[in-house]
């Protein structure tokens, strides 16, 4: 239990507590909360494997009653020990405050350090309702990305946070908060990390045992780094490959109205693909086998047009051929069935991809051809291995006909999925002549490697704290005035770039993305994003605008080392270390960030990924200045310098251009080698 002298003067703005103030104060509370039943309509995390031993379902209890005083350690342990029988995990369901969690104006946060307050506020929008996918479990997206692991550490954290000074540093383990620790001002508030192993214990089962024993946690990216903002970001991230790819493939004077871009899943993130789609101005085709989900993307307003058959697909389709239109068309249906009719009508495929979740396949991730949705459900439950046989024959089809559509010119690429990765090991033909690479590229390396992160450019986001709207377009007409004077003595390499960029930020309020807190996110390079921000942060100190929170994705030029992913374009071998995230945590940490987050494990899987993030707040002080071009800087910086020692043409440009614009940067850069002198060598 803590021991923590609470005083009424820490609230920052009221001199009344309310409710919610009072019970973020108390931590855990003094009296044991009522038990609470879980309601029907509750969109529950899935019950995890029941992977524990009796003697570590007891080392579990023993762990989760550690947040608690010895009273209550008798009635806890029955209900913890149903808890992880009915769930596999622990939650500690009775300690979910009764106070709505969303992120609320900055000011209503009981804190004596602002920095504090609007980690808390970051937290909260996590754990929203209507931007959590799972909030009574923790849960923010893509299934088991953490915050917390169980209420309890929610609550202490958020105790910890509202009583801690600018001169104290909370470490926090997995969700757990191991506690404040003396530190000074210029040191990060929060230091997270999540899932953090010794490397030999990282593969999937690993984490089933160690999160139900509760020592760690798996973060995703943005969901334990307190950063996720909704759909917004995979928006702007899906139309910047969508719009890049057609124009790998058009000619200068065409445009993608009228052309198909064909895909699958209208899942989490996949469903940002036709939205995006429309965007980039093309025909999006998307298949997805769950009725529900097409059905919710189609009442959300995310795709133009739902049918249920390949003949009425085909219809459409050829309509929108033929009047050049700009719309989405969802399918409910598999993707394979699409593919293969596609080539017997002769239906040209400009652009091809696939975003089912392959790097969960056997339970549930992708759903094989043939069979129906809730055969392939009951064979998951009944008959898993029949299933995995399903899964790999589709898979084989699946590639079979995308190459039929290749040898006549469609343009595939894989979209960090593990679709290729999946395919190969169920024996199909993906493999390049020389038996090693795949005959398609990834996302990354052919598409955001090449044209965005070597350059620096990345999802650059931030949130305006005072939970105002109108802040919130203050922001965007600062960022696009921003972008517009560098893009003015920009060179010709990046142009095209910036152009994109300040299109999106000129109609993100149209395009009605913001789902919790006032967030904005905005590709930006190194340049790009310390400009904004400084200019943010006089907008502050001028009274114009309330304090505004910094961040960005772990998807991004130096906060990520992931092989098949966002380093997928290293080609000097060092794809597989991850000294680039490891260099962007510590750095960020005593450049002048808030917190800062480094984790194992998100979107490709535990064990295949090393991410890391950072948060900061503007607060219109000259310090706040100091920190944002410190921080900024080394943040995009590492990367380009990693991706340059790999000898990528991009980021040597990149790199070089910044030596030139900071002389106080100074970076070693790779000699070439001659092919011809290695020729002959073995
Ligand atoms: N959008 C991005 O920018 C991005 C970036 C990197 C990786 N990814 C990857 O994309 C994948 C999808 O992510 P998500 O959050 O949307 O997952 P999700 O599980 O929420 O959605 C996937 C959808 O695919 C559907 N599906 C499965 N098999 C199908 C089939 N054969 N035909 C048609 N539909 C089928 C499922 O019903 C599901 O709705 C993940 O592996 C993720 O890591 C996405």
């Amino acid at each position: 239990m803590l021991n923590l002298k609470l005083t009424k003067n820490t609230i920052m703005s009221t001199t009344t507590y309310t409710d919610f103030q009072e019970q973020i104060l108390q931590g855990i509370p003094s009296d044991l909360p009522v038990k609470r039943e879980l309601s029907k309509n509750a969109n529950s995390a899935p019950k995890r494997k029941d992977i524990l031993s009796i003697e570590e379902k007891q080392l579990a209890i023993r762990n989760a009653l550690r947040y608690f005083p010895k009273k209550w350690h008798e009635t806890l342990a029955i209900e913890f020990a149903e808890e992880l029988k009915t769930f596999g995990r622990i939650y500690m369901h009775r300690f979910k405050p009764s106070y709505d969690l969303y992120a609320r104006p900055i000011q209503e946060y009981p804190a004596t350090s602002k920095q504090a307050a609007g980690i808390m506020l970051m937290i909260q929008n996590n754990l929203d309702p209507a931007v959590a996918q799972h909030p009574d479990e923790l849960i923010t997206y893509g299934g088991n990305g953490a915050v917390f692991q169980n209420w309890a550490q929610y609550l202490l954290t958020m105790q910890y946070l509202a009583t801690m000074t600018n001169e104290q540093t909370l470490h926090m383990y997995s969700g757990h908060p191991m506690g404040l620790f003396p530190s000074s001002i210029e040191a990060p508030r929060v230091v997270v990390t999540n899932g953090m192993m010794v490397p030999n214990y990282s593969k999937q089962d690993d984490w089933e045992k160690y999160n139900a024993l509760g020592v760690t946690q798996y973060g995703q990216m943005t969901a334990g780094s307190f950063m996720y903002i909704g759909p917004q970001g995979i928006v702007h991230g899906t139309t910047i490959t969508v719009m890049n790819a057609f124009r790998k493939i058009l000619k200068v004077t065409e445009n993608p109205a009228g052309k198909i871009f064909l895909t699958s899943g209208l899942g989490g993130m996949s469903g940002a693909q036709p939205k995006a789609g429309n965007i980039a101005g093309c025909i999006t085709i998307c298949a997805e086998v769950n009725a529900n989900a097409a059905t919710k993307r189609y009442e959300q307003g995310w795709v133009d047009v739902l049918v249920d058959n390949l003949n009425d697909l085909v219809v459409r389709v050829k309509q929108a051929q033929e009047n050049q239109e700009v719309v989405s068309i969802a399918i409910i249906g598999n993707i394979v069935d699409v593919w293969e009719r596609f080539d017997t009508e002769n239906i040209f495929i400009h652009v091809g991809s696939d975003q089912t979740s392959l790097h969960n396949p056997w339970s549930g991730g992708y759903y094989p051809v043939g069979l129906s949705y809730e055969e392939s459900n009951d064979l998951i439950r009944n008959n898993p291995s029949k299933f995995k046989n399903h899964v790999q024959e589709s898979l084989v089809r699946q590639a079979a006909s995308i190459n039929k559509h290749a040898a006549k010119g469609t343009y595939f690429f894989d979209y960090g999925n593990a679709f290729l990765l999946e395919a190969s090991r169920a024996g199909a033909d993906v493999f390049a002549e020389n038996n090693i690479d795949f005959k398609y590229p990834s996302y990354v390396q052919d598409i955001l490697g090449p044209m965005c992160f070597d350059y620096g450019f990345g999802p650059f986001r931030w949130v305006c704290t005072s939970g105002n709207s109108e802040d919130l377009d203050k922001t965007d007409a600062i960022a696009v005035k921003v972008l517009t004077e560098i893009m003015e003595n920009s060179p010709k390499e990046i142009q095209l770039q910036m152009q994109d960029n300040i299109t999106w930020i000129k109609n993100a309020k149209s395009n009605n993305l913001v789902v919790g807190s006032q967030a904005r996110i905005l590709y930006a390079d190194a340049e790009g994003r310390a400009k904004i921000a400084e200019a943010f942060n006089n907008a502050i100190a001028n009274g114009e605008i309330g304090a505004v929170i910094l961040g960005r994705d772990h998807h991004d030029v130096s906060g990520t080392d992931s092989p098949y992913r966002e380093t997928s374009n290293i080609y000097d071998g060092s794809k597989f270390t991850a000294d680039m995230a490891i260099h962007n945590v510590i750095g960020d940490s005593f450049r002048g960030a808030t917190w800062v987050s480094i984790h194992n494990g998100g979107g490709v899987g535990w064990g295949e990924v090393t991410n890391g993030g950072f948060g900061m707040l503007l607060d219109g002080t000259e310090e706040a200045d100091r920190r944002l071009k410190n921080i900024l800087f080394y943040d995009v910086n590492n990367g380009i310098a990693r991706r340059s020692w790999a000898r990528n043409d991009e980021a040597l440009f990149a790199i070089k251009r910044e030596m030139e614009r900071r002389p106080d940067l100074k970076v070693t850069l790779p000699n070439i080698v001659e092919d011809i002198i290695l020729k002959d060598l073995f």
